[in-house]
């Protein structure tokens, strides 16, 4: 899978730089070719010598590279390489490195080189536990995932420091196998294919100011989005309320109510080779929304009571109408999980159907990982390890993609 394949490796300065010689070295094995950058931090860990040894290749450190020989032009080298690459990994990433990157700066080689890829750019930080865990760190991490970037979450145990926490590069095997499934999936293998996708909870209001609603973030359904748009497909995203950014190249139809939701689902989903329903939908919604905001209740009773009825089930119904496209459901369970999967799936007349328990650490709403098993109606069960949401929907789409 690696043969042939050009990979420039990006090393800022934390500890587990040190490692990075022989995941050079494994990766050469494979057959890969692989070019190294690195920031000024860096070399205190690792020198540029042992870097060009093992690559076989000069190494390229700070925003104006000294020597330039071989295929880079000094003032162009940047997007030289970003050209060469089939993908870019940088390993480890510091909190420092993370937190440019988020915001755009390209003050060094690693930093300049993530800005100008066009390829898949892999991230793997590595740190102590707390500077991961600190707000400032995790909000740099979304917003590098909503810019399309893929991070590999960190490894759990002994840290340099001798502490023990999150924040270890993970081991190099399972670094290596991330970037042979990345640049698997980076076919072009939706290229003509038009692809809907819904993201996200629904809203159904009760008055103006309130509304029943869920925990979705609509993560799943925008990484969904993402990945497709990278395999080449023409995506079009209903997303209800999040806070998130729209993936390059996605239509985008914001909705807020089931209704709304259903009305737009119906709207695009004519013509589509493949529909994915990861939308959260309320499944019951006021039968009245009261125009002005309810005040407290004055009686005795201290009770409110909303009476609702039931949404449209948007997936049973675009399962009835369904001609030769594919249709992919979500089922969120919390017990006798493959049985109520494998009762969806067969009820709303689907292809596939992606389970997860949000009850699982990791999985669910509103984390940046999952952990599913796909079910297809040919009765195939495939559970998949806890992976990125990233990683998730490309193994959505593969399982899509053999059903063409
Ligand atoms: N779904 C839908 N319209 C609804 C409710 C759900 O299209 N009104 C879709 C969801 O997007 C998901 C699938 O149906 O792809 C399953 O949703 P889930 O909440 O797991 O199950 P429900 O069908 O709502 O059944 P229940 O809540 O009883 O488990």
């Amino acid at each position: 899978m690696l043969t042939g394949k050009r990979i420039l490796i990006g090393i800022t300065g934390g500890i587990a730089a040190y490692k990075i010689p022989q995941l050079i070295r494994d990766f050469k094995k494979t057959g890969s070719d692989i070019r190294v950058v690195m920031t000024d931090s860096a070399k205190e860990f690792v020198t540029p010598l042992t870097l060009s040894t093992v690559s076989g290749d000069e190494v390229i450190i700070g925003t104006f590279p000294e020597q330039s020989s071989g295929i880079l032009n000094a003032g162009t080298w940047h997007i030289t390489l970003a050209q060469w690459a089939d993908a870019m990994l940088i390993a480890p990433a510091t909190a420092n490195t993370i937190a440019k990157i988020a915001h755009g700066y390209a003050d060094n080689a690693v930093t300049i080189l993530a800005l100008a890829m066009r390829c898949p750019v892999i991230i793997s930080p590595s740190m102590d536990t707390d500077m991961w865990l600190r707000s400032t760190t995790q909000q740099n991490i979304n917003t590098l995932r909503e810019a399309g970037y893929i991070v590999l979450p960190p490894a759990e145990g002994e840290l340099a420091s001798g502490l023990t926490g999150t924040g270890r590069l993970p081991d190099l095997p399972r670094i290596q196998k991330a970037v042979e499934d990345i640049l698997g999936s980076n076919r072009k293998d939706f290229l003509g294919k038009k692809i809907l996708v819904s993201a996200g909870p629904t809203y159904e209001p009760i008055d103006p100011v309130r509304y029943i609603g869920n925990r979705s973030s609509g993560k799943m359904g925008f990484a969904i989005a993402n990945a497709a748009t990278q395999r080449g497909a023409d995506v079009t995203l209903v997303a209800g309320h999040v806070h998130l950014q729209t993936p390059r190249n996605v239509k985008r139809v914001n909705v807020e109510t089931a209704l709304q939701m259903y009305t737009a689902m119906m709207k695009h989903h004519k013509g589509m080779d493949v529909t994915i329903m990861a939308a959260a939908v309320a499944d019951f919604t006021p039968i009245t929304a009261s125009n002005k905001k309810i005040k407290k209740n004055k009686s005795k009773s201290n009770r409110f009571i909303i009476e609702t009825r039931e949404t449209k089930d948007i997936l049973q119904h675009l399962g009835s109408i369904k001609d030769r496209d594919i249709l992919v459901g979500f089922a969120v369970e919390t017990d006798n999980e493959i049985n109520n999967a494998k009762s969806k799936l067969k009820d709303k007349n689907l292809d596939l159907i992606v389970l997860n328990n949000p009850l699982s650490e990791g999985a669910g709403f509103d984390t940046d990982t999952n952990i599913v098993t796909i079910i297809s109606n040919g009765g195939k069960i495939q559970k998949l390890k806890k992976m990125s949401k990233h990683e998730v929907a490309h193994a959505i789409l593969n399982r899509v993609s053999k059903l063409f």
